[in-house]
């Protein structure tokens, strides 16, 4: 068992953007797995939007990062060690471990096992992970797309949005996408197969963009992202639209967030709007992992990975995924498959 275990930790709480400072970059202990332990070698790290919520004080579904401490992650790992029956050296596993070589999972908490078969290991991280049931969870609680309307996706490329976008199209929708580069734009159209898609960072109006891509009006918005593109699709909406509220990112740094001022739409046209937090459907997981696996493995969804190599450029790497320079699924390499 090597003694070193490189881990990250915060060091202070940012006020708007997240700064390299924010993070330390420190040499611990590989743990002793006690009974009912399992010890994880890290192999890839999720870095999620969420995180950043973590970040602040402020009382929220998830609990905020303490200073000081290793940052949490969901991570794939191989089992390095065990003292628990239901693991072995050698296992494939995911967990909520941490930003370190080295994971304890006690009392193998939160683990389960991966099949690396199925999927890249990535994968179990982005459309096989949270942010696939995510856009699943979205879709069939609130969002309930149906053959012949217009769903429109924001932040298209991302973790969570190129799911919506191809779950949207499975169900027979018409599906349109925003995303932050000509490149990110072409890809969801081009190889995911959306009807049209647009770089929102060029677009002479959110507005226009969206009457030229949506001629009869949208009927279900998957919001990443909020601020203006918000007030957009709201003017756009057909009544009885639903606005599925899954995420706000264009707001998370912002010291003083936007308003939104198209409000009065949600009268005027019955729009249902709702937020919902994925965590709180747990007991869905083995039912969409079934069907994501399915449809993965025929080829109807398509999944980019955007993998960033090495534990010590993590934090470099969230403060870009937040800024948007992530192309795909961001994941952070920590060390090898085997
Ligand atoms: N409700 C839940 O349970 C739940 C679970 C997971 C994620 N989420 C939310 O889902 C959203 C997407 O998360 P993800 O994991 O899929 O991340 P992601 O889309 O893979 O990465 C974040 C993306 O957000 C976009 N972005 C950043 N700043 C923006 C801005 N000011 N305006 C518009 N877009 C901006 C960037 O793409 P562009 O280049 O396109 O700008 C960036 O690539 C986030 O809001 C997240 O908080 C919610």
């Amino acid at each position: 068992m090597p003694d070193g275990n490189r881990q990250i930790v915060l060091t202070s709480r940012p006020t708007g953007w997240v700064a390299p400072e924010n993070f330390e970059l420190r040499e611990g202990t590989v743990p002793e797995p006690g009974s009912g332990d399992v010890l994880v070698r890290n192999i890839f790290m999720s870095l999620d939007p969420y995180m950043r919520g973590r970040m602040n004080e402020a009382k929220s579904y998830a609990s905020s990062f303490e200073i000081g401490e290793v940052l949490q992650a969901r991570v794939i790992g191989e089992v390095a060690a065990s003292k628990n029956d239901g693991y072995a050296a050698g296992d494939i596993v995911f967990g909520m471990l941490g930003w370190e070589d080295y994971s304890l999972a006690k009392g193998a908490a939160s683990l389960r096992h991966v099949d690396a078969e199925l999927a890249p290991l990535p994968y179990y991280l982005g459309a096989l992970g949270m942010p696939g049931m995510t856009a699943w969870i979205g879709l069939r609680e609130i969002g309930q797309p149906k053959a012949g309307e217009t769903l429109f996706v924001s932040a298209a490329s991302g973790a969570v949005g190129q799911i919506a976008g191809q779950i949207g199209r499975i169900r027979g929708c018409r599906v349109v996408g925003s995303a932050g580069s000509d490149a990110k734009a072409a890809y969801v159209a081009d190889e995911l197969g959306f009807d049209a898609a647009f770089n929102y960072k060029t677009a002479e109006s959110y507005l226009a963009a969206l009457q030229e891509r949506c001629p009869d009006g949208l009927d279900v918005y998957f919001d990443n992202v909020g601020g203006a593109m918000l007030d957009a699709a709201l003017e756009v909406a057909n009544p009885f639209a639903r606005f599925v509220e899954c995420g706000m990112i264009s707001q998370y740094n912002l010291v003083e967030r936007e308003g939104v001022q198209n409000l009065v739409y949600l009268t005027r046209k019955r729009i249902r709007m709702q937020g919902f937090i994925v965590s709180d459907h747990s007991d869905l997981l083995p039912e969409f992992m079934a069907e994501m696996a399915g449809w993965l493995e025929s080829g109807e969804v398509k999944y980019r990975v955007d993998v960033a190599d090495g534990l010590e450029n993590a934090p470099a790497t969230f403060i870009a995924m937040l800024k948007g320079e992530n192309f795909g699924k961001q994941v952070v390499r920590i060390g090898p498959d085997s």
